[in-house]
C-alpha cells in the first residue's frame, strides 16, 4: 500500500487518498467522480439489503445522500472523522467505504465502520481497507486505539475485524439498535498502536 498525505497534526484527520493497487481510498464529498453519478450510486449501495441491515447510511432520496456527503465533507475539513469511499482502480466505480472518527480524542481512541457494495465482497477487499486506514490513522493522525463494533449475527463483519488484526474483546449487552428500536449485543474488537501491521 502507499499513503499520499499532505498533513502530519497530531490528531487531526487531514484528507489523504490511499491506494491500494485494484482500489483507491478517496475523501467522500460531493465533487467524487463516480461512472453514473455520486449520488445515484451511493444511494444503490445504502439499498443493499445487508447495509441497509448493518450499516447506518440511508437511502432514503437524493437530499439525504447530498446530506450525508456534506457531512462527510465538514468532517474532513474540522479533522474530526476520515470517511473514505473505496473505489474501483481500473473503472472508477463505487466498491464501498470505510469510516473512522474519534471517540476520544483526548485519549487517541476512534472506532471504525465499513461497507462494501455487493460486487466487491468475497475478495478481502473491506479487510484490506480497514487496515490501510487504520494504519494511515495510527501513522498520521496520532490514533492510539481503534475500536470496532458490530452486532453480534453479523458474522461477515466479525470476520473483517479478525482478518484485520482486530481482537474480540467482549461482547456488549443491548448496546445499539441497527434500526427499528431493537437493541442488540454487539461485539467489540480492538486494534492498538503498538499491535504490528503484517504488511
Ligand atoms: C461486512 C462486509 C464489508 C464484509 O465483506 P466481505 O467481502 O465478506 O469482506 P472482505 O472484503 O474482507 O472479504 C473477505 C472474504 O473474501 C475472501 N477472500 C478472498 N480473497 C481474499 C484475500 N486476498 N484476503 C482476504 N480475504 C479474501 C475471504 O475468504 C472472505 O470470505 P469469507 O468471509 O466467506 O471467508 C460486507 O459483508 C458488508 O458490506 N456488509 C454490510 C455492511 C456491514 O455489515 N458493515 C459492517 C457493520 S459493523
Amino acid at each position: 500500500m502507499t499513503i499520499s498525505d499532505p498533513g502530519t497534526d497530531r490528531r487531526v484527520f487531514r484528507p489523504a487518498v490511499l491506494d491500494l493497487g485494484d482500489a483507491l481510498l478517496r475523501p467522500w464529498g460531493r465533487d467524487l467522480d463516480v461512472p453514473g453519478g455520486l449520488v445515484p450510486a451511493l444511494l444503490a449501495a445504502a439499498a443493499d439489503p445487508a447495509v441497509a441491515r448493518w450499516s447506518p447510511l440511508s437511502s432514503s432520496g437524493p437530499v439525504v445522500a447530498e446530506t450525508y456527503l456534506d457531512r462527510c465533507a465538514e468532517r474532513w475539513a474540522d479533522g474530526t472523522a476520515a470517511s473514505f469511499a473505496v473505489l474501483d482502480a481500473a473503472d472508477g466505480g463505487l466498491c464501498g467505504n470505510v469510516y473512522l472518527g474519534w471517540t476520544n480524542r483526548d485519549d487517541g481512541v476512534a472506532m471504525i465502520g465499513y461497507w462494501l457494495v455487493a460486487a466487491a465482497r468475497g475478495r478481502g477487499l473491506a479487510t484490506r481497507a480497514a487496515t490501510a486506514v487504520t494504519r494511515w490513522a495510527v501513522e498520521h493522525a496520532g490514533v492510539r486505539r481503534v475500536e470496532l463494533f458490530h452486532a453480534v449475527a453479523n458474522e461477515n463483519s466479525c470476520r473483517v475485524a479478525e482478518r484485520a488484526g482486530f481482537p474480540y474483546e467482549g461482547t456488549l449487552r443491548g448496546s445499539y439498535t441497527y434500526g427499528g428500536g431493537v437493541y442488540t449485543d454487539e461485539h467489540l474488537h480492538a486494534r492498538l498502536a503498538s499491535d504490528p501491521f503484517t504488511d
